[in-house]
């Protein structure tokens, strides 16, 4: 057995009459007219309780795609339950056997399941279908891809034995399970949560944000398909703080696969440390949190590229992604130039549903977003530190929609440019073109986050600079490119300081914190 050597999945283009996207029209008609019953999976089953809540598109909030059934602490015991039953034969399993479930899950997710998990991440979490076929297609593939690679990787790396002595190292998956809590906005980190951890031969319980379950169903349906056996991963829909007070006390608990807001993993690693006591082993805390992220641009950078790097980087998927630009230092010598190509470059965007390709623009999440947005762009709105130059509209009528919004400041600390907004508002702080150096230490000051950060040079000592000055200021720092877009296998992602424990999504490093290794000498 020798894992394939992964290459990334090829993006679809969804050309108007294209065949996926013709398909991928068909299944968001078919989908929109069921409302789906949906149940947890807890040890192979179905279970429903009967306590139900709706589910709706974001860009259309009287729509129901269906109801999902809410459980409370005793499903999570039940799921506790069904992930240790199962364990001792999937840890058992060959790594190999468990290598070609991952991979068989990988060539549904190309085909057969694509157009469903797309059009359900589409529908589910408004994210416009060249989005969902980035996150929910291709990431996801890759992840199952790449992991696998990486596990062969692990699984073959032994110590040096001398003659007389065999050395030799056991990756053992931890004792116990591996809660897998996953936010909202990538369905491709809904899958990968959970897999990465289950690949090395650890069982999960598995707990998605209420506002991900549309499309968290289709990815138990992908798993169960492909072969993973009942109970090594159980999904399970309970109010975070009610699964949590289950979790973090039971002897069992072994590590935490997080992402999702700093200020719940940092409740979360609390809790951990208040209960440490109680458990078998250390459990392992992984967690990748929020972030604050920023472009630079260098008196010598090109003008329209770093413009394109702010509609792009700050706009995409309503600017809910962790990376999303959203602090902007424009040096004075550019910056009219600049937000004058950032304003004809959204002059062309549509705004609303995801039905409508051309729409650039979704809604946000949820009402609490949205409300928390409007807020904000109030503020700017009625403040003198201030202006709106692009946007500034919202409308939550049909659906949670914001405009995409530009905020100049006079302030580096005004509080757009540190709080962490997740949406569609990006604010800008122009900076003395002569004081670059200066700028570099109000960059690395200004959040307590280190997640994703840009700089646009067309100067390699600007470049060099920045990025010794910028070293902890971002986990994944881009060169002349917007901070969004991280590709598996090709650029590992995962932030620093507040933005995480930055164990590299789709990388050996994250592999490993879910093995906890025996080493063996055996003499003859
Ligand atoms: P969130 O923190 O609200 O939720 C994450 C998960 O935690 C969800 O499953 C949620 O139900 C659960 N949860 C919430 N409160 C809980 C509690 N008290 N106890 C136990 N569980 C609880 O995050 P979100 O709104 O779904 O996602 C957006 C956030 O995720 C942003 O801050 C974003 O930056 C971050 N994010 C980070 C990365 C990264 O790689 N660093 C990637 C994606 C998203
Ligand atoms: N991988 C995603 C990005 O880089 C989070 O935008």
């Amino acid at each position: 057995f020798n894992v394939p050597t992964p290459i990334n999945e090829p993006v679809k283009g969804y050309a108007p009459n294209s065949p996926e996207r013709t398909e991928l029209l068909k299944t968001l008609k078919e989908l929109k007219q069921q409302e789906r019953d949906i149940p947890m999976h807890i040890g192979g089953q179905e279970v429903r309780t009967g306590t139900t809540h709706r589910i709706f598109p974001p860009h259309d909030h009287q729509h129901t795609l269906g109801f999902f059934h809410e459980g409370d602490a005793s499903h999570v015991h039940q799921a506790i339950d069904a992930a240790l039953a199962a364990r001792p034969a999937w840890a058992e399993l060959p790594w190999e056997q468990r290598a070609a479930i991952f991979l068989k899950a990988a060539e549904l997710l190309a085909g057969p399941y694509r157009a469903r998990l797309n059009a359900a991440t589409m529908l589910g979490q408004s994210k416009n279908a060249f989005q969902a076929e980035i996150d929910a297609a291709c990431e996801l593939i890759d992840f199952f891809r790449f992991n696998v690679h990486f596990m062969q990787e692990l699984y073959h790396q032994q110590p040096q034995s001398q003659p007389g002595m065999w050395n030799r190292l056991e990756h053992r998956p931890l004792e116990g399970f591996v809660f897998a809590l996953t936010p909202f906005n990538f369905t491709s980190i809904a899958g990968n949560l959970p897999t990465a951890v289950a690949m090395m031969g650890n069982v999960v319980v598995w707990k998605p944000a209420y506002t991900q379950i549309y499309s968290a169903q289709v990815l138990m349906e992908l798993f169960k398909e492909a072969g993973l056996p009942d109970g090594v991963i159980n999904l399970i829909y309970v109010d975070g703080p009610v699964a949590g007070e289950v979790i973090f006390q039971h002897r069992d608990f072994a590590g935490i696969h997080f992402t999702g807001s700093t200020g719940v993993f940092q409740n979360i690693w609390q809790t951990i440390g208040q209960n440490i006591k109680r458990y078998k082993s250390y459990p392992r805390i992984v967690g990748e949190t929020g972030g604050k992220d920023f472009i630079l641009a260098h008196p010598s950078a090109h003008a329209k590229a770093v413009a394109t790097a702010i509609t792009r980087g700050a706009f995409e998927y309503q600017g809910q992604k962790c990376s999303a630009a959203s602090r902007i230092y424009l040096p004075s010598n550019l910056a009219d130039e600049i937000l004058g190509y950032v304003k004809q470059d959204l002059a062309t965007f549509k705004m609303g549903d995801v039905e409508d390709f051309s729409n650039f623009v979704n809604a946000v999440i949820s009402e609490t977003s949205f409300d928390k947005l409007a807020k904000y762009i109030d503020g700017a709105k009625a403040d003198n530190n201030a202006e709106i130059v692009a946007g500034g509209g919202y409308d939550k009528s049909k659906g949670y929609f914001i405009e995409p919004t530009v905020i100049v400041t006079k302030d580096p600390k005004y509080t757009t440019m540190c709080d962490e907004l997740f949406g569609p508002v990006v604010t800008v702080y122009i900076y003395d073109e002569a004081q670059f150096e200066q700028t570099l230490e109000v960059v690395d000051s200004t959040s307590p986050y280190a997640l994703t950060g840009a700089i646009f040079s067309q100067d390699r000592y600007a470049v060099e600079l920045a990025s010794k000055k910028l070293v902890q200021a971002a986990g994944n720092f881009y060169i002349n490119d917007k901070p969004t877009g991280a590709v598996v296998g090709q650029q590992p992602f995962g932030g620093a300081r507040a933005s995480g424990t930055n164990d590299k999504a789709g990388s050996l490093l994250n592999l490993l914190r879910w093995v906890s290794p025996r080493a063996i000498k055996e003499t003859f």
